[in-house]
């Protein structure tokens, strides 16, 4: 442990008693993580990602050896990353299944390799995949699909888990980046800007463009990898579940430490952003549209008691019921699903979550998660807010639900509770 807090050296925050809330900045606190794309907490620009600091504070602060770490909505797997630095056993859990790879990419062992071949190898592959999407050729010119299919086709066919995983990163992004979606754009999205990239990359020598693209995220999946090594992961228990529907799955066994970001309440939509890799990996379209469903908050999900009065205040005050039920849904789903959980979990719980509007008015999210842990006898230590610097959002001009202009989210919370002894 103290090993691992002179590589990540963490300084403490004042504590303001009184309201219970700081002021901090997750950057400046752990010293040893220089930036928040530093090593491999930042391969893939998976929305609304963790900063590694945040998860090294909590781990520095209040993990003690032999500990174990659980994080039920980890998208990305930033909880497992930085877990493995510290020497803690970890479970994840995702509804969407790139969680497991993604996460296997960032904590894989650097190995040296010889790109250019291997760019050769799959230049001159004889075979192909053709992912099984109906709107194929809504997202992609004809031109390309050719080498996207034989680059794919070598891919699948690759018998070495490490090379494939080597692989797999910079391949999604160099194929998004040959397809119509506009990557500024938070989801899956066409615009004119993307069409603009499309038609600039086919009056280009786009082949030589696509290798060339390939072989520097590559590069920066080896120099991520050493510097991630460079932290000395330990060889920990990990279990990494993506598919997992949290609203409605159990932990077999007690943990520790609960961390997680949950999905925000205008911030959905995650299926959405990653079919286009989950059909590439393979993924079916009936499976991907079952994923889709099970997202919070459009679902329709079981009520359960939410205990906490600002809530209960809100509710009142939303008029439209569309609008009541979106509010509902998501706080049956999110605190549905982590009132289960927490009944196993031994010491702390640590929700990040960001303040949220609805038809412009603010809802303190950190808040009703606090009362509502504190009434089922959880002791609200106290919420760090942080302000978002580059933590990659959805950010809806209009709010779905309501049509509305929605202020964007500038801070964010970690909300810290303990069991009561
Ligand atoms: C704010 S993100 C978590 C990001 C994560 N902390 C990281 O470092 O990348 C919320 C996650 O909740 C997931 N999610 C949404 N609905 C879910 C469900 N029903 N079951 C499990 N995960 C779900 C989304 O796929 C998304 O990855």
């Amino acid at each position: 442990m103290e090993k691992v807090r002179e590589t990540i050296g963490i300084q403490k925050p004042l504590l303001v008693e009184e309201t219970k809330e700081e002021e901090v900045s997750f950057r400046r606190l752990v010293k040893g993580i220089p930036s928040t794309t530093h090593a491999t907490f930042a391969l893939y620009r998976y929305p609304a990602k963790f900063i590694p600091q945040v998860v090294a504070y909590v781990l520095g602060e209040y993990a003690h050896p032999g500990m174990t770490i659980f994080d039920p909505f980890a998208g990305y797997g930033t909880v497992g990353v930085v877990s493995k630095v510290y020497g803690y056993d970890y479970e994840l859990w995702d509804l969407n299944p790139l969680l497991e790879v993604l996460h296997a990419v960032a904590v894989m062992e650097p190995k040296e390799i010889n790109v250019n071949s291997l760019l050769l190898q799959m230049d001159t592959f004889h075979g192909e995949f053709i992912p099984k999407w109906s709107n194929l050729d809504y997202w992609f010119p004809q031109e390309f699909l050719p080498l996207l299919f034989k680059a794919w086709g070598f891919y699948h066919s690759v018998e070495e888990a490490w090379l494939k995983l080597l692989l797999v990163i910079p391949l999604l992004k160099t194929t998004r980046y040959f397809s119509y979606d506009d990557m500024q754009r938070q989801k899956l999205s066409r615009s004119p800007k993307a069409d603009n990239r499309v038609n600039s990359l086919l009056a280009s020598k786009w082949q030589d463009l696509f290798y060339r693209k390939l072989e520097e995220n590559i590069n920066s999946t080896f120099r991520g990898t050493r510097e991630y090594w460079k932290l000395s992961p330990k060889v920990v228990r990990a279990i990494v579940k993506g598919g997992v529907d949290t609203l409605s799955t159990g932990l077999d066994e007690e943990r520790d430490i609960l961390i997680t970001s949950p999905p925000y309440l205008q911030a959905q939509e995650y299926i959405r952003q990653a079919k286009m890799d989950l059909f590439w990996l393979g993924y079916p379209e009936a499976k991907i549209k079952e994923l889709n469903k099970q997202e919070i908050p459009y679902r329709s999900v079981a009520p359960c008691p939410i205990l906490s009065k600002t809530y209960v205040q809100l509710v009142e005050q939303i008029e439209e019921s569309r609008l009541r039920v979106t509010f509902e849904r998501y706080f049956w789903g999110v605190l549905g699903a982590l009132t289960r959980l927490q009944e196993k979990v031994s010491s702390y719980l640590f929700l990040f979550v960001g303040p949220a509007t609805l038809r412009a008015k603010p809802i303190p999210i950190d808040r009703i998660f606090a009362e509502h842990f504190t009434s089922l006898g959880w002791v609200h230590e106290v919420t760090l807010r942080d302000k978002i610097v580059a933590r990659r959002m959805f950010f809806y001009h209009n709010n779905p639900a309501t049509g509305l202009n929605d202020q964007r989210m500038r801070t964010e919370s970690l909300v810290v509770l303990r069991r009561q002894m």
